[in-house]
């Protein structure tokens, strides 16, 4: 009988990837709810042919030197791979996937849904009634921005970020939106979007959404000067990466008034401490990294990343590789 390919699934993913992946390999599925440490990672992909990882799995030289001269796959449970060295990847051969395209318009569906809430302070208001404050209605009470009319600033315009923009145009808003190559100008025309700068956009908008990749560039894009340039009355909207903002500098321009709210699905580090600062702001809201967390979204999040393990176990072409010059 012919040896199965051998791989480690770093944690349980939806059935509609992991059935396959046991139908074709010999799988080890790390089965806890947390990601295993360095050092059970390190021995879960010692001589593997493939790993499946997620975004909480570093993968650097050193893995791959303990993975082995095996390895022929890194399938990355995600859209982003910032966890992993894709270069020292390519270096040894090793092909590397994510799972793009799956996830586009849940996330933008819930930048939209963080927007909202920010804006119109829907935790603020839950708290407040769970905590008995609700004795009235009040001219005065909780009031909070209009979404429609206002200018939405969008920084990365790919797939996630231009999925948005298609929303915020069924509100009636103004988009602006900054990349550093331009969209065609028919998709321009499309969306109804402008390009410009970063300070003119940060300067124009009442709500700044991110949705660039976090590399050398866009750490610490966000920083205390950038906040400072923004509106007082401004909503900053985090569904990128958490260290794409310097998140001491929102603490600050928060706590004093710099700009008016924040809404952040990403936080640095992931998860933020429950004592860190930025949990004491009411105008601060923060959620646990789930904007691509619907069923069919990560059922098809899995299906992809199964597809990728599969094909580079085989030494076959990956369904959507990040290295496509691998094989
Ligand atoms: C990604 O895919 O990069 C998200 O952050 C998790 O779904």
């Amino acid at each position: 009988m012919v040896d199965r390919p051998r791989v480690f699934v770093a944690r349980r993913i939806p059935e509609a990837g992991l059935a396959s992946i046991r139908d074709t390999c010999e799988a080890l599925v790390w089965e806890d709810e947390l990601p295993p440490s360095r050092a059970d990672l390190l021995a879960g992909v010692a001589g593997r042919d493939g790993i499946l990882t997620l975004l909480t799995d570093r993968v650097d030289s050193e893995l791959l030197d303990v993975a082995g001269p095996r390895l022929r796959v890194v399938s990355n449970y995600a859209v982003g791979y910032d966890n992993v060295d894709v270069a020292a990847c390519t270096a040894r051969g090793v092909a590397v996937g994510n799972t793009p395209g799956a996830l586009t318009e849940t996330t933008a569906d819930f930048a939209f849904a963080l927007l909202m809430a920010a804006g119109r302070r829907l935790p603020e208001g839950d708290r407040f009634v769970r905590t008995g404050g609700w004795r009235t209605w009040g001219p005065l009470l909780l009031l909070g921005a209009d979404i429609h009319g206002a200018t939405l600033g969008i920084v990365g315009f790919g797939r996630i970020g231009q999925a948005v923009a298609r929303r915020a145009s069924g509100f009636g808003m103004t988009v602006l939106y900054h990349n550093r190559t331009p969209v065609p100008e028919e998709t321009e025309r499309a969306l109804g979007v402008t390009r410009v700068d970063l300070d003119e956009l940060l300067a124009h908008s009442d709500f700044v959404s991110l949705h660039v990749n976090l590399t050398a560039e866009t750490r610490g894009l966000i920083d205390a000067a950038r906040l400072r340039s923004m509106r007082p009355t401004a909503i900053l909207v985090n569904t990128a990466r958490g260290p794409v903002v310097d998140q001491r500098a929102l603490y600050e321009a928060l706590r004093d008034g710099v700009i008016a709210g924040a809404a952040l699905d990403v936080t640095d580090p992931e998860p933020i401490a429950p004592d860190d600062p930025l949990l004491s702001l009411d105008q601060c809201l923060v959620v646990p990294h789930i904007a691509s967390a619907t069923h069919a979204t990560r059922g098809r999040m899995a299906e992809m990343a199964a597809a990728n393990l599969i094909a580079g176990v085989r030494g076959e072409r990956l369904p959507t590789p990040v290295n496509p010059g691998v094989r």
